[in-house]
């Protein structure tokens, strides 16, 4: 008898294995239950408060010319459908708001802080979508430079001439450099083709090629050229060794073959 009762009383070697995998469970569980609801909704409150105050940072600062709902007024054209990209573009480089008009929306020191540029983007592509803000990781410059290379002089040169040094375009208009502009700005103007500019959508130019193209501008940015013929990027020694070598041997041939004619 007294065997059995210890028998009872004893607990089953897993018993307390069970009892923390349960217990284990259960905090897990309800930790991750909180903590996702908990990230949902402040992530979805902010966004709402930044489409807010976009909203209001617009009918203040942009609505007179593009209008409350965005389908513009004679002062400037409809926004449906530009998406965020264009507005970063336009507001990060400073050419919105527009100050005056002229061929061409200048680009002056922004007017807003990164902050109130989002906000903007965002209430714009709250209303209709659009191209949206490239992702950091599209924007790496570590593409191909050499390929790059060659869809600027195919796409691009004829108004940013080959160096991206820029190039005047026809009634007062013109294709600004593109030294020292940020990786960012570079693809959102391809994305959304400011102005003159035509749109180079990803079908045309893919994310890749982009990519390749930006990394080939930070490239000659920072290898500018001397001027002159490159010959291989050499510079003045590729020119003199050609004449050393094949002038002299030229030289040096001729008068071996005057000597042994006057002989
Ligand atoms: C004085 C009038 C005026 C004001 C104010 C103004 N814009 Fe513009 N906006 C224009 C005009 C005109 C154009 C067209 C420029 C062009 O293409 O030559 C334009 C173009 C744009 C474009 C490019 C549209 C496209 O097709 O990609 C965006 C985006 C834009 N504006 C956003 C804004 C925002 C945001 C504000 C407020 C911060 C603003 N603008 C304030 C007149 C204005
Ligand atoms: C038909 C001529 C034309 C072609 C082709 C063209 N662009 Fe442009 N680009 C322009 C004009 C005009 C502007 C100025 C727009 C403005 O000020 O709103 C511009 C602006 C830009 C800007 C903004 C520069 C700044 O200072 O903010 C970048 C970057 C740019 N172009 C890159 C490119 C790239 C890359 C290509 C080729 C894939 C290209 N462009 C092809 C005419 C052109």
């Amino acid at each position: 008898m007294a065997r059995t009762s210890r028998k009872a009383n004893r607990r089953h070697p897993l018993a307390t294995v069970v009892l923390i995998a349960i217990g284990l469970a259960f905090t897990g569980g309800g930790y991750a239950l909180f903590s996702s609801t908990a990230t949902a909704d402040t992530s979805t409150a902010t966004s709402q408060a930044t489409v807010e105050e976009g909203s209001k940072l617009f009918a203040a600062n942009c609505a007179t010319c593009h209008g409350m709902n965005l389908e513009g007024t004679t002062a400037g054209p409809s926004l449906l459908g530009v998406g965020a990209a264009s507005v970063d573009f336009q507001v990060g480089t400073g050419r919105m708001p527009l100050a005056m008009q002229g061929p061409q929306a200048m680009q002056k020191p922004p007017q807003f802080t990164e902050e109130q540029t989002a906000a903007l983007s965002a209430y714009v592509a709250s209303l209709s979508p659009g191209p949206s803000i490239p992702t950091d990781s599209q924007l790496t410059e570590n593409g191909n430079a050499t390929n790059g290379g060659e869809l600027f002089r195919i796409n691009c040169a004829m108004c940013h001439n080959v160096a991206g040094a820029g190039g005047a375009l026809t009634e007062g208009k013109f294709a600004p450099e593109l030294t020292g502009v940020e990786s960012k700005y570079i693809y959102e103007a391809m994305l959304t083709g400011p102005q003159n500019m035509p749109v180079f959508n990803d079908h045309n130019i893919t994310p890749e090629d982009k990519r390749d193209i930006i990394t080939y501008l930070k490239y000659i940015q920072n290898n500018p050229s001397p001027g002159g013929f490159e010959l291989g990027n050499l510079g003045p020694v590729a020119e003199g060794l050609f004449i050393w070598i094949f002038g002299i041997g030229a030289v040096v041939a001729l008068t071996v073959w005057l000597t042994a004619k006057s002989n």
